[in-house]
């Protein structure tokens, strides 16, 4: 800063920085040897809210995180991509699960479970992928590799352990059951994507954990919920988040868009797989298998419906249909 002697007006820099926040400092003129008073800036008040992040900046940084996470084990998604080939090695794909014994165990208590119809009868992971075929197997073995990262406790969302698993599997079964009506071809991708689609809540709970009692009041005042406080407070939500770690994991593109939109899916132009999502979503939160108390504030996208080709009455029975598969498969 510049300062100027009030008696003969002569001028001198002054680095800011070397008077304390809150202090002032006295020199005496060079020229005239009158003295000078140099306050220093205010003082920086003590507690209250902590800066809002600039929006671009917090989530190119969240963007760049995303590859260091080990949220879906590396093998997982080899294997993923093997299964979406047009020719499928089959015992090459056994041969990378049998790589990691964590997930080959998990795999096999999956494909032994009720709802894969294979109870008892898989001992190894060859006849896993005999008994179970190309998409049971795709589906179990994303099952075994995100159960782990899905099943913990979210404590910036006060989620307990176990809350977005159950969520996850809900959404991942409803989707397919949706697809299934829809486009059977996509029900393998809607499982998925399912199953994923609330990822980005892990990689932001850090950052609500940072803010949760501004948050809290913010939701508690305003009727809001977790989603309109990560618009709020971050500029973007946890389903953004989430279609950039599907880009940086290599799903395939019309996963993660599908993903992006599944609180939105009116913005989609029309996307079927973010409608399926959304209203799976929809349908899980209103059947209770959801996080918390503002579940009930979630709302179906007036067109969703329609789109689906779906009647009210529709939804208890999906419901049903979900709540069954979930219990089948004998994780939740
Ligand atoms: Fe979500
Ligand atoms: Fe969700």
């Amino acid at each position: 800063m510049q300062v100027e002697c009030s008696a003969c007006k002569t001028r001198y820099r002054v680095n800011d920085d070397s008077i304390p926040a809150g202090k002032s400092l006295r020199l005496t003129c060079k020229t005239c040897k009158s003295p000078i008073l140099i306050e220093g800036k205010p003082p920086k008040p003590e507690g209250g809210p902590p800066p809002k992040d600039d929006p671009a900046s917090l989530k190119s940084k969240i963007t760049k995180s995303i590859n260091d996470l080990p949220l879906i084990p590396q093998v997982v998604m080899e294997i993923q991509n093997q299964l979406s080939q047009m020719n499928v090695n089959m015992q090459k794909v056994a041969q990378m699960i049998e790589t990691d014994p964590g997930i080959t165990s998990k795999v096999l208590r999956i494909a032994n479970s009720a709802y894969y119809g294979a109870s008892g009868k898989t001992s190894t992971i060859m006849q896993a992928c005999v008994i179970l075929g190309l998409r049971g197997l795709s589906e179990v073995v994303i099952l075994a590799g995100s159960e782990k990262v899905l099943s913990g406790k979210l404590s910036g969302y006060g989620y307990d352990a176990g809350d977005l698993w159950r969520h996850s599997l809900a959404v991942a079964y409803g989707s397919k059951i949706l697809a299934n009506t829809r486009d059977p071809g996509i029900s393998s991708a809607a499982h998925t994507a399912g199953l994923i689609h609330d990822i980005g809540r892990i990689i932001l709970d850090p950052y609500i954990g940072e803010r949760k009692s501004q948050i809290q009041d913010y939701m508690e005042k305003n009727q809001k919920t977790f989603l309109d406080a990560e618009i709020e407070y971050f500029g973007f939500s946890h389903a953004e988040v989430a279609a950039e770690a599907c880009r940086a994991w290599k799903f395939p593109d019309f996963m993660s868009k599908a993903i992006s939109y599944h609180h939105d899916p009116a913005g989609s132009n029309g996307d079927l797989l973010a409608y399926i999502l959304h209203m799976a979503d929809h349908i899980a939160l209103m059947g209770g298998v959801g996080y918390d108390d503002d579940d009930i504030l979630n709302e179906v996208q007036k067109d969703a419906m329609s789109f689906l080709q779906l009647k009210q009455s529709d939804l208890s029975e999906i419901l049903l249909k979900i709540i069954e598969s979930v219990n089948q498969i004998g994780m939740g």
